[in-house]
């Protein structure tokens, strides 16, 4: 049996059709049921940013997660496969009349992903004071919070409606077939197999 743990959304969607290609069957999660067993897999969906740990903690055999995710957490697990689904930029915004003023000794940075922004801005030599949130980042900008945020970028409309722009795009991001080295060893033929046929249907 090999434990999955998929993010809610679209990327555990996008996932479980990659599977359904692969072996000719349904996988859909029930209603509000979070635990799939089919066709010798146990899927989990859990929070995108919890999959690491799921993973890590042998919780999952694998999983399915962002390379955003991935950085900021910095986990010692085994990046497999790049889906090539869930694409997305991790950017600095602010607002549309603003830049980045590198002369300043710090900014003040609005985000969920700490450790991304904080190494970002110390790689630049410049000062970084976070303001970790966990949601409806673009806000903070706009009313004094922060003078910028480093987040998701997917289609920047939401950006867009809210008076913001990209400054610098810190990273591209895609989601990645990950294992733990444990599992990795100890189910090497299913995980090796299983990536083989998924890569199969990727090409
Ligand atoms: C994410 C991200 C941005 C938005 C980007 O938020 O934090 O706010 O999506 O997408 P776009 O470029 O297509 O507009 P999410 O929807 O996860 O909500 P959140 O505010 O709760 O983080």
């Amino acid at each position: 049996m090999l434990k999955v743990a998929l993010p809610k959304g679209r990327i555990a969607k996008e996932t479980l059709d990659i599977f359904e290609e692969i072996f000719h069957k349904k996988f859909v999660f029930e209603d509000r049921k979070l635990i799939l067993e089919s066709d010798g897999f146990r899927f989990l969906l859990v929070r995108n940013q919890d999959v690491p740990s799921y993973v890590l903690h042998q919780a999952a055999d694998i999983g399915v997660v962002g390379l955003d995710v991935l950085e900021e957490k910095d986990e010692d697990l085994v990046r497999l496969l790049d889906l090539g689904i869930g694409k997305c930029r991790v950017c600095v915004g602010m607002q549309k009349d603003k830049e980045i003023d590198y002369t300043l000794p710090e900014i003040k940075i609005a985000t969920k992903m700490s450790n991304i922004a904080q190494k970002y801005f110390s790689n630049k030599a410049m000062g970084v004071k976070i303001i970790k949130l966990y949601g409806s980042i673009e806000l903070a900008p706009l009313v004094g919070l922060s003078d910028a945020i480093v987040d998701i970028v997917e289609t920047g409309t939401t950006m867009e409606q809210n008076g913001l722009k990209v400054v610098e795009t810190i990273m591209e991001s895609s989601a990645y077939l990950i294992s733990n080295k444990n599992s990795f060893i100890q189910k090497r033929e299913d995980i090796i197999s299983l990536y083989e046929k998924i890569s199969k249907i990727l090409a």
